[in-house]
């Protein structure tokens, strides 16, 4: 008998890829990809527990399953991710919600499968995550589901802590995965007909520091002898580790792309001093200025942060300011969600809700009518997009450019892992409306 599987995912590229090392595990294990909870005979939740909405959100789902598991008492429910990692989460998930079967967090996420088989062979929960950091190299349970680009860890975890983030304390130490693998596993996924690559860590510019072989720009640099057509990606990098190395190496490779993520998260350095992120806006403004010395056309993008503990409107104003200034092509803006554990949880001074508003809101026009603009300019132009969806509902192709701006497109034939010239007539908000160019055409 068919035996079907269900995986919901929360939060960041880190647990969209690391679901798919779930996929990869349930798919060993004989199951399918199902079409929805309900016909799942396994039902996993990837939660993320970076903002409390993020994990609010998971609690509503988790939730809702109650009535599903009581028909269907032989559907298994797991919870794993960030969330559980927390100190004593596994606990409060089992009080609140004890029809899930098994609870792991994200260091024991290859033994899943394990801990499937120990469930299945006994009536109780299984509950079991790691304190310690498990092993950095698991890559190769992956079942890819974002063709034709691939996301390949080189690193785990992170040693910033900054003060508003609790990624250190649920991912754990930096661990950086060998770079032979890495690079291994990368040709590998070229030669299967992958034509972009996007390396993930929360720190990349620390790649390394924990061994000997190579830092992240060789790293890089290893990765792009191979010669042939790709695009190579990165995120995410931190400003205060972000140098002039590897800005040359991105000039000197054209597989990497032209665009660099890099967080700024606030523009005033009071601010940035209370969050521990060891730059100032004037120090984040000169790495800008020398991306764009080396790389004249590369594009940034940001995430920002506002209503941090103590957040005037002086101290908002500097974050709109820095935004004008780093002509940033767009940016993912939040609002400050107070973290257990971390050191802004047990600051003074936290910001009224709806102060948090107001200014999410003016922060979010700005970016917005920065990003049209940036998208107006492209009118008339030629571009390059590697093809990586059809859109049923609108009946048209969409795909990237180098810059990660998205275009769409109608085409007779199947474009899908090709690049192809667009020409853009017009805009969309942020998307951009193409023709496909002549030469692209079959
Ligand atoms: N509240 C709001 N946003 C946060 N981020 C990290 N921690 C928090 C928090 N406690 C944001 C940062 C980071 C992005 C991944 O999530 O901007 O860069
Ligand atoms: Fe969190 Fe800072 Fe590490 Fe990013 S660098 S994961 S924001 S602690």
């Amino acid at each position: 008998m068919e035996k079907y599987y269900w995986i919901t995912t929360y939060g960041c590229q880190m647990n969209v890829h690391e679901s798919e090392k779930i996929a990869g595990i349930l798919r060993a294990r004989g199951y399918k990809q199902g079409k929805s909870e309900e016909e799942a005979d396994i039902v996993v939740f990837n939660t993320c527990c970076i903002r409390e909405n993020a994990e609010n959100h998971a609690y509503g789902n988790i939730g809702a399953l109650k009535k599903l598991k009581k028909s269907r008492p032989s559907m298994l429910i797991a919870v794993g991710g960030c969330m559980t990692q927390q100190a004593g989460a596994a606990e409060k998930l089992r009080k609140k919600f004890p029809f899930v079967d098994i609870v792991f967090g994200t260091h024991n996420l290859p033994v899943l499968g394990e801990l499937i088989d120990k469930k299945l062979a006994g009536k109780k929960a299984v509950v079991d995550v790691w304190e310690k950091e498990g092993e950095a190299d698991t890559e190769d349970i992956s079942y890819r589901t974002s063709y034709p680009n691939a996301w390949v860890n080189i690193m785990y975890g992170c040693n910033n802590f900054c003060s508003y983030c609790i990624v250190p304390y649920v991912r754990g130490r930096e661990r950086s995965r060998e770079s032979g693998a890495i690079v291994k596993e990368v040709n590998a996924l070229l030669d299967q007909g992958y034509k972009e690559i996007t390396l993930l860590g929360q720190n990349v510019n620390s790649y390394g520091n924990d061994r000997e072989d190579c830092t992240f720009w060789q790293l890089l640099n290893k990765i792009c002898e191979r010669k042939e057509k790709f695009r190579l990606r990165f995120m995410t990098s931190n400003p205060k580790d972000f140098g002039e190395d590897l800005v040359r190496t991105i000039a000197d490779n054209e597989q990497i792309c032209h665009l660099v993520h890099l967080p700024v998260q606030a523009g005033s350095d009071r601010i940035l001093k209370l969050m521990n992120r060891k730059y100032t806006a004037k120090e984040y403004l000169e790495k800008v200025e020398m991306l764009r010395k080396y790389v004249p056309d590369c594009q940034l993008t940001t995430d920002i942060m506002v209503g941090f503990p103590t957040e005037t409107e002086e101290d908002f104003q500097a974050t709109l300011s820095l935004v004008k200034e780093a002509r940033f092509s767009t940016a993912f803006t939040f609002v400050y969600s107070r973290r257990s554990g971390t050191v802004a949880a047990g600051m003074d001074g936290q910001i009224p809700e709806e102060v948090q508003k107001d200014r999410i809101m003016r922060l979010v026009e700005l970016v917005n009518a920065q990003t049209r603009e940036l998208s107006a300019a492209y009118r008339g132009k030629t571009i390059e997009v590697l093809c990586e969806d059809y859109d049923a509902k609108r009946g048209l192709y969409l795909g990237r450019d180098e810059y990660g701006r998205m275009g769409y497109f109608k085409s007779e034939t199947n474009k899908v892992g090709d690049f192809v010239k667009l020409k853009v007539s017009g805009t969309s908000g942020v998307s951009l409306d193409c023709e496909l160019c002549e030469d692209t055409k079959e």
